[in-house]
């Protein structure tokens, strides 16, 4: 990585203002997934152990500008203090007069989380008055973010812009991670996309295509591939208005694009619903493809087995739906079994290979959806823009 990291500066004693991405999953006022949280536990640790001040901030939702307490980070801090034992304060606000002095009061080593950035307006506007509130708080700025990178927010950009500032640890690693794979793959170099939408990986497809040895597709967006080969979907997903673009992938990517033969089929969109396997041309009127069928997880599992490094995004069927997550649930279990860097980003993947109890033998899982995309898109994401350069 060509960014400065905390490794590269002394932090002893110093204000560190740490954006970390603390958008976690909540049911009522309780953490459901702290997957984020712990991500971020190396860095601050680093910075503790090191004497610095450590100033947090996050947002969390999609308050819009406005102090909404669902969208409170209280959830969050007691998670920290009660179940992981990082003794931390949360601030009433993310800037002004009382949080300043909050800040000049810490010791070296103390934690103080700032309440919800995104309770201003200004933070997704980029705002440079909100961004100097933020800069006063702090002798540096450390992002580790990854998961809100691709946003060009005060607090993730405009900030930056203001102090000293460079990558976290989780940071670091995600960009090590996804940019190796991207830029010096060890090959055979596989990627898998699946999820119910073609149009939101358009941008991916083009730039993998030019450095995958091969790209399987399931999932919904595998429909709109197969209706461009010409073959009768029944009442499965597809988007019409992007079939011409899937021809022309499919043209340019010859043997690399590689799409399911068959399926699991539904008569309706339901848990319960009646199911068979056909071939994928063969879908009858009344059904739809709710998941990659057993020739197809055979014949990506072949083009699984020598690969050295796999990218996957997007599960390959609707996996919340017991009988139709055995595609997705195969493709996790063929990547923890590889001996291969496999890499996992977006969401929905990376719930299935939890559930296909699988998660930790693979090599790494990003904390980055969205912002993982558009890593793989070839997009520069703006919160790393915004970091100096080694
Ligand atoms: C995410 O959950 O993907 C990030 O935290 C970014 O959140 P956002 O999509 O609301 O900007």
């Amino acid at each position: 990585m060509n960014k400065m990291t905390i490794r590269d500066i002394d932090v002893a004693g110093k204000k560190v203002l740490v954006r970390v991405d603390f958008n976690v999953p909540l049911d009522g006022d309780r953490v459901v997934d702290d997957t984020r949280i712990r991500a971020a536990l190396p860095t601050l640790a680093y910075l503790r152990e090191r004497g610095a001040r450590v100033v947090l901030a996050s947002h969390l939702g999609r308050p819009k500008g406005t102090v909404d307490k669902r969208y409170s980070l209280a959830p969050v801090a007691a998670y920290l203090r009660d179940t992981i034992g990082v003794p931390v304060t949360l601030a009433p606000d993310s800037i002004g007069p009382e949080v300043e002095s909050l800040v000049r009061a810490m010791e070296p080593g103390e934690v103080l989380l700032l309440e919800n950035t995104r309770f201003y307006g200004g933070e997704e506007k980029n705002d440079s008055q909100y961004a100097a509130g933020l800069a006063r708080l702090a002798d540096v700025y450390v992002n580790d973010a990854f998961g809100a990178a691709h946003r060009a927010h005060s607090s993730t950009e405009g900030v930056a812009r203001l102090l000293p500032a460079v990558a976290g640890l989780l940071m670091e690693k995600e960009l090590d991670f996804l940019g190796r794979a991207l830029a010096e793959p060890t090959r055979p170099f596989v990627a898998i996309l699946g999820g119910a939408k073609v149009s939101d990986k358009i941008g991916v497809i083009n730039n993998l295509l030019d450095k995958v040895d091969r790209l399987l597709i399931g999932g919904g967006m595998a429909n709109t591939f197969l209706k461009a080969k010409g073959h009768f979907l029944g009442d499965s997903l597809v988007e019409d208005e992007v079939l011409e673009m899937a021809r022309s992938l499919m043209e340019r990517a010859g043997d690399a694009l590689v799409i399911p033969s068959d399926a699991v089929i539904a008569d309706a969109f339901d848990a319960k619903a009646d199911s068979q396997v056909v071939r994928a041309d063969s879908v009858p009127e009344g059904w739809r493809v709710l998941d990659i069928g057993p020739r197809s997880i055979e014949r990506f599992t072949a083009e699984l087995r020598p690969a050295k490094t796999v990218v996957w995004n997007g599960p390959m069927g609707v996996f919340e739906f017991p009988r139709f997550a055995e595609g997705t649930v195969a493709i996790a279990r063929v990547l923890a079994d590889l001996d291969a860097t496999t890499i996992i980003g977006g969401g929905d993947s990376v719930a299935a290979v939890e559930q296909a109890g699988v998660a930790d033998r693979i090599s790494h899982i990003s904390t980055g959806g969205g912002a993982s995309l558009e890593f793989l898109e070839g997009k520069t994401l703006p919160g790393v823009a915004a970091l100096q350069d080694r």
